[in-house]
């Protein structure tokens, strides 16, 4: 059964599409359509932002949608950067320039400065929406470490590790993320959705 996923984030496609792996369901991805569609993030929360990305790539190719919607929270910035983390350091910045902006605002408060990913995975096929969330508990730390993953991968160690979130390599990374967490719970709602 063929679902589009409404990522071009070329991580967040691999972390998805591995949970995916050996189940009913083939995850085909924007980036693999070679669809660089522009989808507006117009909603104030994680929920609406990943509504808005399901519903339009449902309503492109008619076809069962899966998005997501993350960020990080930082407990001393009342849960910024939240749903502007990918743009928290302004229009077209980079992974780093976000990176950079959280360590120097946060040299300001004392540490430890508490932290979590969050990801809400949302399913839509024109009649039903399902809806997950995952959560990971960490700190941000005031230097980059380790070159896996992406976003803020560099400055967040997740609560119990010594390592920040891109010193794990993809397979440890990806049994303990935000992440993984919502689309695993996502997986087993579809298949009870579709009685497989
Ligand atoms: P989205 O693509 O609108 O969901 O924005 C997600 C943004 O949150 C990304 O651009 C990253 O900056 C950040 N983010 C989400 N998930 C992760 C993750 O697993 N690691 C690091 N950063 C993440």
């Amino acid at each position: 059964m063929k679902i589009i996923l409404a990522s071009q984030n070329k991580g967040k496609v691999r972390e998805i599409k591995s949970i995916f792996e050996n189940s009913p369901f083939e995850i085909i991805s924007l980036y693999d359509l070679g669809n660089n569609i522009e989808i507006e993030e117009t909603g104030s929360t994680f929920s609406e932002n990943a509504f808005i990305k399901a519903k339009a790539i449902f309503e492109h190719y008619k076809e069962p949608s899966i998005a997501d919607d993350s960020g990080i929270m930082v407990e001393q910035l009342d849960g910024r950067p939240g749903v502007i983390s990918a743009r928290y350091a302004g229009p077209n910045c980079t992974f780093e320039d976000n990176n950079l902006k959280l360590i120097k605002e946060l040299s300001n408060y004392p540490e430890p400065h508490k932290a979590k990913f969050v990801c809400t995975a949302v399913f839509y096929d024109g009649r039903f929406t399902i809806e997950t969330v995952g959560e990971i508990n960490g700190i941000v730390i005031n230097e980059q470490r380790g070159t896996e993953g992406f976003g803020y991968d560099p400055i967040f160690i997740p609560d119990g590790y010594n390592k920040t979130m891109a010193e794990l390599n993809f397979e440890e990374k990806n049994k303990i993320s935000h992440r993984a967490i919502a689309f695993k719970k996502l997986l087993e709602k579809l298949k009870s959705y579709y009685g497989l």
